[in-house]
Order: structure tokens, then C-alpha cells, then sequence
């Protein structure tokens, strides 16, 4: 509900804004960049719908906001009176798997493709078995693997915020938008500690081969990068098939009737600016060689309220691309930085966010990537769904938090923009403004 009537403000400005001069658009016909950046248009795209998450629930990303040990209620004087406020929301879509359609999370931030079995135990956080409805997933999966299970294998995956999982392996064909990938590698979980929002059933690992975490051996207390095992993930399998281009596009909204991920191309009826290009960085984790893990990148700038990043982080360091995540996650000062800005200013919250009054005027957070500025869509800035009506407080979480050692581009930052993933050789990844937008 808050929701609308914040878009409602933001847009009007927007269309007011646009009234005074005439625009690029008015003064010549509208190039396609799309066509220009080489990308074509698949009939293979899927909606993406956008859920709340409650506190209590899974945090898909491996980098979790800071863990810094402060109260949630250590605010300013004037906001001690703000509880609970739930953090998050995340983008679902339906998955074909086994015969059956299952919401799961499309997460560049992760590669393993798992559901939750329905024999899973659910552990709480001390690792003690609850009852499977403490663990508020959605439908789980009966039965075994189409295309068999795999023996000597086993899925052992920890999640930001201290959400792990096991489970077995096996093959199944993976349907996603259309196409079938057959024979994909993936998990029906077994144990869970980790807490859903009672729709989603699991997660489509969009990640790169670096980041599967497969173990051999039935033990996974023994597990260690000694054991360790990886293997082909769905953006890879997907490239076997060479009908289809080894690509996939996010084109999210808050507005569901224009969010979108498609394989094979970039989704129809998306308009936008033109390309920047930039390549994928492969990382190296724990001195071993450099690899293809995530979705890695480094701004050439951080730039709010046109002031260009000054502080420790002189120069913007590796950011992850990351779906599965909400916020944004930026060094301390930088973030300190940009809440300051919101007009009153936020306040920092606890575990990482800061909170504002929901109708603050939001500062312009740009970042620079591949020779272009992409601003954060205001409306993204203001998340008006953490906003609490039960507390006499009008305060929402921010869409800019702290991040510890590895910062995340979220959400918050793919909303309004068309983000192309190439897993070809080229390794590259392509952002555009949207300009469809009514
Ligand atoms: C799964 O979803 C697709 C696309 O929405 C639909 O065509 C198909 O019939 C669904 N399959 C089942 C088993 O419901
Ligand atoms: C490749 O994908 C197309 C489109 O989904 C499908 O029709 C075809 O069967 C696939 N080929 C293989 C070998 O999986
Ligand atoms: C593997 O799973 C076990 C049991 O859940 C856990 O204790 C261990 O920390 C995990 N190891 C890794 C490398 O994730
Ligand atoms: C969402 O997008 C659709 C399709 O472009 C549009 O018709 C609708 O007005 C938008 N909704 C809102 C709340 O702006
Ligand atoms: C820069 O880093 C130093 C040392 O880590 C720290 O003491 C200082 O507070 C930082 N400055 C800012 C503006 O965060
Ligand atoms: C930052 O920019 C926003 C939007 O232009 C404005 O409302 C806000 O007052 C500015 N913040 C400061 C501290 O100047």
C-alpha cells in the first residue's frame, strides 16, 4: 500500500520534470540500442515478482551485511521507538523441474540449483531439529532425480547471515523460461538451517563453475577445499545447447507487470540507453589461482550527490553483481556517507542498514561502469515495503547499507537498468538505463 503512494511522488516529479524541455526522444526517433549492442530478442523471458522477506528469513547472498554485534534498537533518540522492521524483499520465478513448476530465487549470487526435499530436516541456528514448518519454505520436492542421483557427492553451501545447507546430488532437466536444460547437476536438500517466507522452494543457481560447492565423499563435517569438487552450473549446461546463446538478462522493476529474466537474449518490450560493457573479473579466493566465481566488477566511480567517492575507498574496489541480494552493499564511510545525504538524513539501524522517514527526499547515487554513469532509480533508494504501520514510526529501510570486505551491487541498483550476463568466452557483462518506464 505505502508502496504505490511513493512511486505515485516519485513519478509525478519525474513527468513533471520531463514536461519542461523536449526530450532526446522528441527531437529524434528513438535509436535501439539493444540492436546496436549486437543483443537480440528472445521469446524465452520469464517474470520476475518481487516478495517480501521477513527478518527471520534466508539472506541468499555468501557476503552478509556486518554481523557488528549492535542492538537493533541502537539509534538515534528520536527513532528508539522503530521494532522489528523486515529488511528485505526478493525476486521470485517459476522453475520447471520434475514435472511440476517451483518458485525459486534466480541468484547470480551462488551457483548451486537445489530444492528442498520433502524428508528435510530443519535446523534453527544452534543446528537443533525444529519442525519443517520453523523453516517456512515453500511446496518441497517428492520423489527422486529424472535423470539419476549421483553417488559419492554431496552439496555443503553457506549463505551470508550464517544460512547452511546439505544435500544430495543428482540430474534432472531444468526448464527455465521455456528452455529445458537437460541433465543438470543439482541438489534436493537434505538438512537446512535457514528460514524462507513459506513461497519459495529453493534456489537457481545463476552463478559461475568457481562458486558450486561440491564435496566428495558422504561426510561433510570432513569437508575442506581437499575435497572439493566442482562442476558444470546451469549458465554453463545452457551453453551446450547451441541453439541458444550462452547469455542470460535481468531486467528487474518493482513494478512486476515490467520485471524480467531471459535466457538466450534479452527479454521484448524492453527500451533502453545505451550499452556500457564490462568484463566479468575472475577472483582469487584464498591464494588459490584467479577463477570465474561471481559476477564481479570494478566502478571506474561512486558518486553521490555529485560528489565523487572520497574516503578510504578512493577508488572503488571489486562489487559484485548480485540478484539474490536486496541492498546495496558499500564500504562503512561511503554508506555512512550516502544516508547522510537523504533529506532529513537516515540513521544507521543495526546488522549493516539504515533507516529514514519513508517520505525523505533521497540523495543521487550514481556509479560509473564501463565509461557510463548509472543512477540508482530514486524509487529504489526507499524501500516502502520495510515501512511498519503497527509502530507509530514512518520510518523504511534505506536501499544503501555497510558491507564487510566484499561489496554487493543488489537490487536496488539492477531495478530500472537491463543487465546482460555473458558466459561465452567473452565474459563480459552489459548495463543499460531503461527507458520504458511510464
Ligand atoms: C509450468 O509453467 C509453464 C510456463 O508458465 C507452463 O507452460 C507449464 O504448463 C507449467 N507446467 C506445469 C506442470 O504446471
Ligand atoms: C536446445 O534448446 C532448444 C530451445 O529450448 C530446444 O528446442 C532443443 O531441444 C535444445 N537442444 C538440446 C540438445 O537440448
Ligand atoms: C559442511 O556441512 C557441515 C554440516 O552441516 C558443517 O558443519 C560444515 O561447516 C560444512 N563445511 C563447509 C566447508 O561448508
Ligand atoms: C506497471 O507497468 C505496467 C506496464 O508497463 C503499466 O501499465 C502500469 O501502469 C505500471 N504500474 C504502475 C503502478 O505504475
Ligand atoms: C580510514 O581507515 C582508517 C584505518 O583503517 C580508519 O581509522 C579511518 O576511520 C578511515 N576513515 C574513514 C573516513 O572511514
Ligand atoms: C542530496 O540531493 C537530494 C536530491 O537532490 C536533496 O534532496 C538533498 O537535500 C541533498 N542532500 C544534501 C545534504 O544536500
Amino acid at each position: 500500500m505505502a508502496r504505490h503512494l511513493f512511486q505515485g511522488l516519485v513519478w509525478s516529479l519525474a513527468l513533471a520534470l520531463c514536461a519542461a524541455a523536449p526530450t532526446q526522444d522528441e527531437l529524434e526517433p528513438r535509436r535501439n540500442y539493444i540492436a546496436e549492442a549486437g543483443l537480440s530478442v528472445t521469446e524465452n523471458y520469464h517474470p520476475l515478482i518481487r516478495v517480501p522477506l521477513d527478518r527471520e528469513s534466508l539472506k541468499t547472498s555468501r557476503f552478509p551485511e556486518v554481523q557488528d554485534g549492535l542492538d537493533a534498537r541502537q539509534l538515534g533518540p528520536g527513532t528508539d521507538h522503530i521494532k522489528a522492521i523486515p529488511l528485505q524483499t526478493q525476486y521470485l520465478m517459476q522453475v520447471g523441474i520434475g514435472g511440476s513448476n517451483w518458485s525459486m530465487i534466480p541468484d547470480t549470487g551462488s551457483s548451486d540449483t537445489w530444492l528442498m526435499s520433502s524428508t528435510f530436516q530443519c535446523l534453527d541456528r544452534s543446528h537443533q531439529l525444529q519442525a519443517q514448518g520453523y523453516c517456512n519454505f515453500g511446496p518441497s520436492y517428492k520423489g527422486g532425480y529424472s535423470g539419476g542421483k549421483i553417488t559419492g557427492q554431496h552439496m555443503n553451501i553457506s549463505y551470508g547471515g550464517g544460512d547452511s545447507l546439505n544435500g544430495d546430488f543428482g540430474y534432472a532437466d531444468v526448464t527455465v523460461a521455456g528452455i529445458k536444460v537437460p541433465k543438470q547437476q543439482m541438489s534436493l536438500v537434505t538438512s537446512a538451517s535457514i528460514r524462507g517466507n513459506g513461497l519459495f522452494s529453493g534456489i537457481l543457481g545463476l552463478g559461475m563453475r568457481g562458486l558450486t560447492t561440491a564435496y566428495l565423499g558422504t561426510d561433510p563435517t570432513k569437508d575442506s577445499d581437499a575435497n572439493a569438487a566442482r562442476y558444470a552450473p546451469l549458465v554453463e549446461t545452457l551453453g551446450l545447447n547451441t541453439t541458444v546463446k550462452p547469455i542470460f538478462s535481468v531486467a528487474m522493476s518493482r513494478n512486476d507487470s515490467r520485471s524480467f529474466i531471459s535466457f538466450g537474449g534479452v527479454p521484448p518490450d524492453v527500451k533502453t540507453g545505451e550499452f556500457a560493457t564490462i568484463p566479468i573479473a575472475q577472483i582469487s579466493l584464498n591464494g588459490k589461482p584467479r577463477e570465474y566465481l561471481y559476477y564481479g566488477l570494478r566502478p571506474e566511480s561512486v558518486t553521490f550527490n555529485n560528489t565523487q567517492t572520497h574516503s578510504n575507498w578512493t577508488k572503488p574496489g571489486l562489487m559484485i553483481v548480485d540478484t539474490g541480494t536486496t541492498l546495496n552493499y558499500f564500504p562503512r564511510d561511503v554508506a555512512d556517507n550516502i544516508n547522510s545525504l537523504f533529506s532529513p538524513p537516515a540513521e544507521y539501524y543495526g546488522s549493516g542498514t539504515y533507516v529514514v522517514q519513508c517520505d525523505a527526499a533521497p540523495p543521487t547515487v550514481e556509479v560509473g561502469i564501463g565509461g557510463k554513469q548509472f543512477r540508482i532509480d530514486p524509487s529504489s533508494l526507499i524501500l516502502p515495503e520495510t515501512r511498519q504501520a503497527e509502530f507509530d514510526a514512518d520510518y523504511c529501510t534505506t536501499g544503501i547499507a555497510r558491507g564487510s570486505g566484499t561489496y554487493i551491487l543488489g537490487d536496488v541498483f539492477l531495478q530500472e537498468l537491463l543487465v546482460v550476463f555473458d558466459v561465452s568466452d567473452k565474459k563480459e557483462m552489459k548495463f543499460a538505463q531503461r527507458v520504458d518506464k511510464v
